[in-house]
């Protein structure tokens, strides 16, 4: 992964000044990391990971009960690996399916879906780290009651929490998290690392590639520290009032991947009237509904591109076209010629309309480059948090909601 700033229009100095600030923390950091940082290094979460996984080979579906940090890790991963392609590949299993709504034709549907699998085709992996999130129980009690068998029930939960106990009574697998890991911080402990195992992705490589971000995460020196330099970038312009950070992802399969990083933002710096707007856009796709706003509506926001280094063996437009003289001049250009020209010409009319942008370029799209990816952004958060005087780890407005609503249906 590849951090590029040279359009961002904050001078080297001052980023190196705003770096400055976050330098106490991150030595802090050195002799004390943060509870998440430590999981991609975890050999213990990563064996009992393993070990459990292992009782699953056979599975057909992973139906993960969460919501928020309980899921969007996992499915951002899965949906960049596997997920997005899942309507081309019917029969390719495991499946990994997600209960994240109690929307009433949604759940239905999932009912009348679980109730006619096979006992032991499905794996329910129910993921809460409170452990009392009306969404989740609600999801779990009707799809465990639709369905036949419950011996595939694995809880990832707080070790003590309401789910943890209810679970052990009823001797259901209990899996339990750090207490001090957040859900938006949990992707690298067993929320993401279980359901992803058994669906087959290389949690190996994804835990490789966020430990050796992390290790670059650690550098003072924000020229070898992406995370503390585009903090640095991202925090001059909110203090020049441009507060959407649009994060514009030229692969369809990372838009979960988007909304992943959307939580992390909105929950970890959201708070004391301070905060980013997240924005994510889908290149090329997105430029036919959000070009127009980016490139000549308000100056407010700062953007990152994110793509990878083009991998050989694409299709090709047809030499011989079957519209004739109008797509003549596509004739023989492959999809990796088009969407570098797109992309390309995107960063060209920013440039001209001198907009504010970084880029990042993963070398591919594999595990390894989104573990690096995650730890960074996660790592980027909390330095961003630092330098606006947040609590990247608390997310009280959240608890009011949850509590306003747990009121009205006791
Ligand atoms: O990141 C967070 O803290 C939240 O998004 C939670 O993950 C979400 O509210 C679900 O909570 P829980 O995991 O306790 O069920």
């Amino acid at each position: 992964m590849k951090l590029i700033i040279k359009n961002n229009h904050i001078p080297r100095s001052v980023i190196n000044a705003t770096a400055k600030n976050v330098l106490p923390y991150l030595h802090r950091l050195k002799k004390q990391p943060e509870t998440f940082m430590k999981l991609p290094a975890n050999r213990a979460v990563f064996t009992e990971v393993a070990r459990v996984a292992r009782n699953y080979k056979n599975i057909k579906y992973i139906f993960v009960i969460g919501i928020g940090g309980s899921s969007l890790g996992t499915k951002a991963i899965y949906d960049a690996q596997i997920g997005y392609r899942d309507l081309w590949q019917p029969k390719r299993t495991p499946k990994m399916l997600f209960a994240d709504t109690t929307d009433p034709e949604i759940v239905s549907a999932q009912t009348t879906f679980v109730s006619k699998q096979k006992p032991n085709s499905i794996l329910f992996v129910i993921v809460s780290k409170s452990g009392g999130t009306t969404e989740t129980l609600v999801d779990a009690e009707i799809l465990l009651h639709a369905h036949r068998s419950k011996d595939n029930i694995v809880v990832i939960t707080d070790h003590g929490s309401p789910l943890w106990r209810e679970a052990q009574k009823k001797k259901v697998m209990c899996i339990g998290i750090p207490q001090e890991v957040g859900g938006r911080y949990s992707v690298f402990s067993a929320i993401g690392l279980l359901p992803l195992a058994i669906a087959g992705i290389d949690i190996k490589a994804l835990r490789n590639g966020a430990s050796t971000m992390h290790a670059k995460c650690l550098d003072a020196d924000p020229a070898k520290n992406p995370a503390l330099a585009s903090a640095a970038v991202l925090f001059n312009h909110y203090k020049k009032g441009r507060k959407i950070n649009t994060l514009f992802l030229f692969h369809p399969e990372l838009e979960t991947l988007g909304k992943w990083y959307r939580q992390l933002v909105a929950e970890s710096l959201g708070k004391n009237s301070r905060g980013f707007t997240p924005d994510v856009s889908i290149g090329s796709t997105d430029l036919h509904s959000m070009a127009q706003l980016y490139l000549d509506g308000p100056r407010d926001k700062i953007t990152t591109f994110i793509y990878s280094t083009p991998q050989p063996s694409v299709p090709r437009v047809p030499k011989k076209t079957v519209f004739g003289d109008l797509s003549a001049f596509l004739k023989g250009k492959s999809a990796i010629e088009i969407m570098n020209a797109i992309l390309t010409g995107t960063k060209h009319a920013y440039i001209k309309q001198k907009l504010p942008f970084m880029e990042i370029e993963l070398s591919r799209l594999d595990a390894a480059e989104l573990g690096a990816f995650m730890q960074f952004k996660m790592m980027e958060t909390i330095f961003l948090a630092t330098l606006m005087g947040v609590n990247a780890f608390d997310q009280p407005a959240v608890e009011l909601y949850k509590e306003e609503t747990r009121k009205l249906l006791l």
